[in-house]
């Protein structure tokens, strides 16, 4: 059941933008056909309104309201109480400790993976929350006494509890205060399904202690640490299902622990697209047997439904799980790495462009003495550099963030726009000051090393960033809207093919590449 937003404004005789300030600090939940759900609304006017009065001052501080104390009855539904356990939760207890419970249909997604059962088989989710795996996985037939549950959340794991024996008429033992970075685990399970907790705010001394522990490069973010401990702790052909956020398949930062998860067999991965109401993120899952018999992996996106071949990924740059690439555009980026190539690794020194701190405060619009020009990443054309629309004190030393000055003044550098799903890279031969929303990058030239050089010039190098063949490898390897150093370093630069063209466009690059457009994408010639 749901209510249109102008019947609760009408209501409420409050604006718009109030409205969606409550929805934005999760006071309402809007569900996906952008209504607010009549559960959300009816706990807020039952529960917030009237008892504080949220005006435009209430609103920020609401954002970091505390949690209002939640109590359990005994005759509650618990169905009902860990749906409102979720809400009353403040948004800044949910961020900082990652907490945003699986939607039925993400969960019932990740439960399709699931084999024929035997009598013996366990399962356990180990940050349940308030139970919504583990009562999937009762429906699912798994025998109640091999249910566990773990979290460091009493209240969620009274509910779980709660919900457990008004199904099942039993009490479980295994529905349990455990910290899973921290316990001694001395079991192993068939099956673990989760949604571990994203980005935890951890304390100092957590950060170190985890930072021993795990310690193989792996930056220390709970999503990571919880895939490593499962991983740990799954029987031998047993199976894991963990749902994470996008980016845990393609930034650098999970690339060891994707190394670590493409030596187990991965079944499937799928796209969930944005699960979480009032969350932008987007969400995939993994499921993975703990076997060294790697298959093929079915890939469910939001548009088809593919096989990969695992080792694809393996050979991935980064070992980045670009999944939503089919089995054709997989065989076009492998064929494109097989092309003699450098990377921009080590070839480069890199910049950022300029945080003033305040922009309306540091920018004026008509030129001043000791004031230069100063341009933004839309500024920045494929090939050009546009018009500028502001001026910026010629002193950095009451700014908040810039690089060397040295660097924005060399003589030649190359600019790109820093917030864009597309390379947008020119030449500035004019020591032009570029704001945050475009980086830039100088080629090293007087190195001693020739291994340091890129062997060609700035203008090839922008040539061959702006084409659309290599736009379509970024996007297919990295999907992001931010242009990282990172990523541009794992791109192969085609140094070859300006050996042999002095004059070149895009289709000489094709032609190079043996490659033609095909259906809006790209395709190896035969
Ligand atoms: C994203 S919620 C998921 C809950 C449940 N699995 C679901 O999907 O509905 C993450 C849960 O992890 C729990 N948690 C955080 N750190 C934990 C830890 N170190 N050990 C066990 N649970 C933890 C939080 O209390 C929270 O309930």
């Amino acid at each position: 059941m749901s209510i249109k937003f102008d019947n609760i404004t009408n209501e409420l005789n409050i604006s718009n933008a109030t409205l969606q300030n409550w929805i934005k600090t999760n006071c309402l939940t809007a569900d996906r056909n952008g209504f607010i759900t009549t559960e959300s609304y009816d706990y807020f006017k039952e529960n917030i309104l009237g008892k504080n009065k949220l005006n435009k001052r209430a609103n920020k501080q609401y954002f970091d309201k505390p949690n209002i104390a939640f109590n359990i009855n005994k005759n509650d539904d618990a169905n009902k109480n860990a749906v409102q356990y979720e809400q009353s939760l403040s948004i800044a207890e949910r961020n900082k400790k990652g907490i945003y419970y699986t939607p039925n249909s993400s969960i019932d997604e990740i439960f399709s993976a699931l084999p024929t059962l035997k009598e013996t088989d366990t399962f356990l989710d180990p940050c349940c929350g308030t139970g919504n795996f583990l009562i999937k996985a009762l429906e699912k037939g798994i025998e109640p006494e091999n249910i566990y549950g773990f979290d460091i959340d009493k209240t969620a794991l009274k509910i779980a509890n709660n919900r457990f024996y008004q199904l099942t008429g039993q009490h479980s033992n295994n529905i349990k205060l455990v910290n899973l970075l921290e316990e001694k685990h001395e079991q192993k399970y068939n099956f673990i399904f989760t949604n571990p907790p994203w980005g935890y705010k951890f304390n100092t001394q957590q950060k170190n202690n985890y930072a021993k522990k795990f310690n193989n490069g792996i930056k220390v973010d709970s999503s990571a640490l919880f895939v490593l401990v499962c991983l740990n702790i799954v029987q031998k052909d047993g199976m894991m299902g963990v749902l994470l956020p996008d980016s845990f398949f393609n930034i650098s930062t999970f690339k060891s622990v994707r190394k670590v998860l493409l030596k187990k067999a991965i079944i499937q991965l799928i796209n969930h697209n944005k699960p979480f109401d009032g969350l932008q993120t987007k969400a995939y899952s993994f499921i993975v047997k703990n076997s060294n018999t790697l298959t093929n992996i079915k890939c469910k996106t939001q548009t088809s439904e593919h096989t990969r071949k695992q080792i694809d990924f393996i050979k991935n740059p980064n070992y980045i799980i670009n999944f939503d690439a089919t089995k054709i555009e997989a065989k076009i980026i492998s064929h494109l790495y097989s092309y003699p190539h450098q990377t921009l690794t080590g070839k480069a020194q890199w910049g950022l462009g300029i945080v003033t701190g305040n922009n309306a405060k540091h920018l004026i619009t008509t030129t001043k003495n000791n004031y230069k020009p100063i341009f933004k990443g839309v500024d920045i054309e494929k090939g050009k550099i546009k018009k500028h629309n502001f001026y910026i004190f010629d002193d950095f030393s009451k700014l908040q963030q810039t690089a060397n000055k040295k660097l924005y003044l060399a003589d030649k550098k190359i600019v790109y726009r820093f917030i864009n799903s597309n390379l947008i890279f020119a030449v500035d031969e004019k020591q032009r000051y570029f704001l945050n929303s475009a980086n830039f990058l100088i080629l090293k030239q007087d190195t001693l090393f020739i291994e340091d050089r890129l062997e060609i010039t700035e203008e090839q190098l922008v040539f061959l960033m702006n084409t659309e063949i290599m736009n379509w490898l970024f996007k297919k390897l990295f999907r992001t809207h931010k242009i990282l150093r990172s990523d541009l370093e794992k791109l192969p630069i085609f140094n070859e093919f300006f050996k042999i063209h002095n004059n070149y466009c895009e289709q000489d690059l094709h032609a190079y590449l043996n490659i033609e457009k095909y259906n809006g994408t790209f395709r190896v010639k035969t």
